[in-house]
Formats: structure tokens, C-alpha cells, sequence
């Protein structure tokens, strides 16, 4: 007993060298192709998206029985980019030093084991394909926005669809509760029982990404680009725009509840963050990855804080901030001073924000998926590759799935709050990684090094972590549907991955020792 203990303790700990990881992918058949350009690209199409054009309005205003940050929302936003920068600074030194696909997951494999790696892959999914439900769910308010702009040339029922066709049931129950509304009334029921409630904007974009994902991750790129673009100018417009109609006077009070306003809004605009972590996972896609992957990270998030500083200085200038709009608070802030035309422009560049945030975070889920298949903790053959394409189509198909059926059955703010949790957890991972990688590894070539280990990686640890026992407290359903994540990824990994983890080194110890 003792000895199958050993070996089970053995077995979980197994490490896999970075040469290993790094020739497995050496027979990759995804198609290389992105330069430094695209990963920017792809980041920024990762990052900017709800969360400046959304959240960034619940954080200085307060939101539903939330704390205001008020105008210092600006120190709230600098404070969530450190909490990033660090573990950015970490993703790079791996991304240099491991260019392959999987991100954090691959990462951890190298340093601390097949278990905490399995794991690591299944929290990502959190991050990625759970925060990919929030995103559809946004994206389908905005749309509506936006066909409420053609009103007189569509349809009523376009326009005003019934609620049961653009919400998922939590947010249609909600809904009802909130306008006094009988819900037997206006949501048909199965058998009576079963409330039926189908965000059908949802489902339909992500089917219309899963097809333009098959079909290549260079044309996913291209057509990135020009969201990115149109998102950036429309951004950069509000900025240049709104900075004319600024009044001094919207500034005072700067921090109407003080430290715990400031802090609380770093917690919530933290989601306006997350992605800059995706860039990682098209690493096998990167025609030069150990130079390029640390410039498109740290690029992408110096950008996106650079302008995402000044939209809030804008902002809270414009508007004193407890009339700032909670739903479309940078459209509304136009609207505000008289410039209508601008503000549906920002809708409109709300909408492509989004679309490349679903677009960027479905190629993510599918690039980790692939890794974790090729590794054999889920099923081989699920990552079979499009003959002519060459893209993970089996895969881009179950990631598709994940979000549209999640999109049915749970909501914006818990799915939101998962992905926070996940990404919370994994930036925690890998910088702990990196401190393990610097004492077995302290002489591998890596083009990137983190400054100031173990010093920065622990800062890392210490700021995701506070942020994450913070909201753990608080949000009780999302953390008690975090926990049940965890429990089936440890269920899966006793009753499959570590079976056929065993199963393949029984393999290769017959072969190596055939062909001796
Ligand atoms: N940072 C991404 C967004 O704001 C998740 O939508």
C-alpha cells in the first residue's frame, strides 16, 4: 500500500520538461502565421470590451448598492493594471521561454505537475469559455440597443422581441420581478414548470464566430483588425471629443468614499482587464514567438491602460458621477452634453468591442482545450484538426456549445464573477510558477526575465489574492458554483485523466523498451 501511495504522489508531481513540452509542439499542425502586429491585435480585441464600455459606469457610480469610486475611479483603474502587470510580467518570462500553446496550463505542467496542470487548464475555462457567456450577454444588449436606433424601419417585433427571446431564464425571471410582471404571462413554461428563456443574439454570434474560427485564425485575425480599429477609434473619440466639455467642478469630491471606494472599484473594473493573457495561447501560431509574445503582452496592457486612464479622467469630468448611466454609461456621457451622433457611434463600437472579445476568448478556449487533449486528460481525438483548414474544428464546436448552453442557464453577473475567480486563481498559478521555474531552471535561455524575483511574482500573489478573498466573501453563488467547478475538474481528472496518463506511460515504456 505504502508503495502504491508513493507512486500515486509520484504520478501527480510528474513534471514535464520544458524541451518536452516545447517538441511536442514542434509537430503542431496549427498554421504559423501571427506577427507582433496581430498579437496586439488579438489582445487588445481580448481586453477592451464590457468592461470599459459597461462596468467602468457601475465602478464610479456605485451600481446597485455598490461603493463609488466617483472620480477616483482613475486610481482604482492604475491599481487593477499593477494588480495585472505583475502576473503580465510573469505570463511573458513563460511565453519566452515555452512558446507553446495552453498558456498558464502548459506553464504549470513544467512546474508543478500533471494534477495542479489539469486543474490550472480547467480553471482556465472559467476564464475563457465561462467569461465568453458574460460577453454574448452583453453583446446581446447592445444589439438591441442598436436595432432600437432603426425603429422605424424594422419590424416591432425586431425591435421590441418578446423577453424570452433575448435573455437567458435568471435575467427574464429578474425582469419580470423588477416591472411587476406576472411570468406565466410573458415566458412560455414546459409542462408548466420549466421556465423556457433563450438569448437567441447570443447563440446566433457565437454560432457566426464558431464558422469564421473553422475557417482560419488568420481571417479570425482580419476580421479582429477591424473591430479592433473601429473599437480603438471610437474610444480614442470619446477621449478627444469629451475632454472639451470636461468641467473642472465634476472632479470634487475626487474620492467621495475614500480607500474603500477606491479599492472597491479595482476589484470591479479588474474584468477590464482580463485577456491580455490570451495572447499566450496562440503562442504555436506565432511566427516568432519567443521575441514577439512578451512585446504583445506588456503592449497590449500598457495601451489599454493608457487609454482606459484617460476614458475615466473623461468621463467623470463630463458627468458628475452619480449621474452616470450604469448600462451604457461612455454613450450615455455623449448623449449628456448634446452630441447624439457620437453616442451611437459608440454603441456601434461597443458591438465590435465585444464581437472580438468573443472572437479572441472562443480561439483561447479551443488552443487550451487542444493542448490539455494533446496531453490525453480529455479524449485525443477531440482535437482533430479541419483538413483543408487547419483549425481544432471539433474543438472550436464543443467550445461553441459550452457558451450557448451557458448562456441559457446562467447570467451576465455570475458568469462574470466565475471568470473573475478563475482568472484570479490562474494569475495566482503562474506567478508562483515562475519563482518555482527560477530555482529548477535558473540557467535556461528565456529572451524575457521577470525583474526583482521572488519579489514581483509574490506582489502578484498578494494583489490577485486579495482580490479574490475579497469577492469570495462577498458574492456567495458564484463562489459556492466555484467550488463545484473545482470538485467535477478533480472528479474528471480521478476517474479519467489520470487513468489515461498511466495507460500512455505504460505505452512508452513498452515501446522505448521494444526498440532497444
Ligand atoms: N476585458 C474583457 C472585457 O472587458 C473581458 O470584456
Amino acid at each position: 500500500m505504502p508503495n502504491n501511495q508513493n507512486s500515486l504522489i509520484k504520478s501527480i508531481f510528474n513534471k514535464k520538461s520544458t524541451e518536452e513540452l516545447i517538441s511536442a509542439s514542434k509537430h503542431s499542425e496549427l498554421k504559423k502565421t501571427l506577427n507582433v502586429f496581430d498579437l496586439i491585435v488579438l489582445g487588445i480585441g481580448a481586453v477592451v470590451g464590457t468592461g470599459i464600455f459597461t462596468i467602468v459606469g457601475i465602478a464610479a457610480q456605485g451600481g446597485d448598492g455598490g461603493i463609488a469610486a466617483g472620480p477616483s475611479l482613475v486610481i482604482s483603474m492604475v491599481i487593477a493594471a499593477v494588480a495585472c502587470v505583475f502576473s503580465a510580467l510573469c505570463y511573458s518570462e513563460f511565453a519566452s521561454m515555452i512558446p507553446v500553446a495552453g498558456s498558464a496550463y502548459t506553464y504549470t505542467y513544467a512546474t508543478m505537475g500533471e494534477f495542479m496542470a489539469w486543474m490550472v487548464g480547467w480553471i482556465l475555462m472559467l476564464e475563457y469559455a465561462i467569461g465568453n457567456i458574460t460577453v454574448a450577454s452583453a453583446w446581446t444588449g447592445y444589439f438591441m440597443q442598436f436595432l432600437k436606433g432603426f425603429e422605424h424601419v424594422l419590424p416591432a417585433w425586431a425591435v421590441n422581441p418578446p423577453i424570452w427571446l433575448i435573455n437567458d431564464y435568471r435575467s427574464a425571471l429578474a425582469i419580470c420581478d423588477k416591472e411587476g410582471l406576472n411570468p406565466h404571462d410573458v415566458i412560455p413554461y414546459f409542462c408548466g414548470v420549466i421556465p423556457i428563456s433563450i438569448n437567441v443574439p447570443a447563440i446566433f454570434i457565437v454560432l457566426l464566430l464558431t464558422l469564421l474560427l473553422i475557417k482560419g485564425v488568420k481571417e479570425s485575425t482580419k476580421v479582429a483588425t477591424f473591430m479592433v480599429c473601429l473599437n480603438l477609434f471610437i474610444i480614442i473619440s470619446f477621449i478627444l471629443v469629451g475632454a472639451f466639455y470636461i468641467k473642472p467642478e465634476n472632479w470634487v469630491p475626487f474620492a467621495p468614499n475614500g480607500v474603500e471606494g477606491i479599492l472597491s472599484g479595482a476589484f470591479i473594473i479588474f474584468f477590464a482587464y482580463i485577456g491580455f493573457d490570451a495572447i499566450s495561447t496562440a503562442a504555436e501560431e506565432t511566427k516568432n514567438p519567443q521575441r514577439d509574445l512578451p512585446i504583445g503582452i506588456l503592449g497590449t496592457l500598457l495601451l489599454c491602460t493608457v487609454l482606459y486612464v484617460f476614458a475615466a479622467l473623461v468621463l467623470t469630468g463630463m458627468v458628475n458621477f452619480t449621474a452616470i448611466d450604469v448600462q451604457a454609461p461612455i454613450a450615455s456621457a455623449m448623449r449628456f452634453v448634446g452630441q447624439n451622433k457620437l453616442a451611437g457611434l459608440i454603441s456601434v463600437g461597443a458591438l465590435a468591442g465585444l464581437t472580438s472579445v468573443l472572437l479572441v476568448y472562443q480561439l483561447g478556449t479551443t488552443r487550451i482545450l487542444y493542448a490539455i487533449c494533446r496531453d490525453r486528460f480529455l479524449p485525443k481525438g477531440l482535437r482533430r484538426i479541419h483538413r483543408k483548414n487547419r483549425t481544432p474544428y471539433v474543438l472550436t464546436w464543443i467550445s461553441a456549445l459550452v457558451v450557448i448552453l451557458g448562456s441559457v442557464v446562467m447570467d451576465l453577473k455570475i458568469s462574470a464573477e466565475l471568470c473573475n475567480f478563475g482568472t484570479f486563481l490562474s494569475f495566482i498559478i503562474v506567478c508562483a510558477a515562475i519563482i518555482i521555474l527560477r530555482k529548477t531552471e535558473p540557467d535556461k535561455p528565456r529572451t524575457f526575465k521577470v525583474p526583482f524575483v521572488p519579489l514581483f511574482p509574490i506582489l502578484g500573489i498578494v494583489m490577485s489574492g486579495g482580490l479574490m478573498v475579497y469577492s469570495l466573501k462577498s458574492l456567495k453563488t458564484s463562489s459556492t458554483w466555484f467550488v463545484m467547478w473545482l470538485i467535477v475538474g478533480f472528479l474528471i481528472y480521478a476517474l479519467y485523466g489520470y487513468k489515461q496518463k498511466r495507460l500512455e506511460e505504460r505505452r512508452k515504456a513498452f515501446y522505448s523498451k521494444e526498440s532497444k
